[in-house]
């Protein structure tokens, strides 16, 4: 089984390149995020209030691991928050992080409030959690595709290129 996972920062375009993918190259494609609002039948902002970051970050192990038979799965930014999550992608795909710049997501995510962990922080929180997360996409990643300025079908021709080179 060979699963393309698109992994990345909020507003890093996952979910728009699994939806292109699915597109234009008649793929399947699913986000980690879109199963459990609807599998919990909650949003995501009311599983982090009312029940926390830990439990969503379970709900989201136990996405990655029942999320088997699609081409692609866009994965929640915060998927790199457990090792275990590496095992599960490792052994079935093939790891793609969507790179855009600290700057490029500021702008992505100017007026995003459905973030919990990006809509209430200052920007010296962001951009640790920028810089903290860059540094664990990279030792996930078996190949970075830096998106800034990028169009998404360059994107996307990209990772079909990148993939079938592994
Ligand atoms: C999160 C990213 C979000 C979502 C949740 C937590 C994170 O997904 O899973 O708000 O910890 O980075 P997107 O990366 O699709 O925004």
């Amino acid at each position: 089984m060979n699963i393309i996972y698109l992994i990345g920062f909020m507003g890093s375009g996952k979910s728009t390149v699994g939806a292109y993918l699915k597109e234009t190259y008649q793929l399947s494609s699913v986000d980690t995020d879109e199963w459990i609002e609807k599998n919990y039948e909650k949003s995501i902002p009311s599983i982090f209030a009312e029940e926390g970051e830990e439990q969503f970050r379970q709900y989201e192990m136990e996405a990655l691991r029942a999320l088997r038979g699609y081409d692609v799965i866009a994965t929640g930014g915060g998927i790199v928050e457990r090792d275990e999550n590496y095992s599960t992608m490792h052994e079935n795909g093939t790891i793609v992080y969507l790179q855009a710049s600290f700057k490029e997501i500021m702008v992505r995510l100017q007026h995003d409030a459905s973030r919990p962990l990006w809509k209430d922080q200052d920007v010296v929180e962001r951009e640790e959690l920028y810089n903290r997360r860059h540094a664990l996409y990279t030792s996930f990643a078996d190949v970075v595709i830096h998106t800034d300025q990028k169009k998404i079908a360059d994107i996307g021709e990209r990772i079909i290129e990148l993939v079938q080179e592994e």
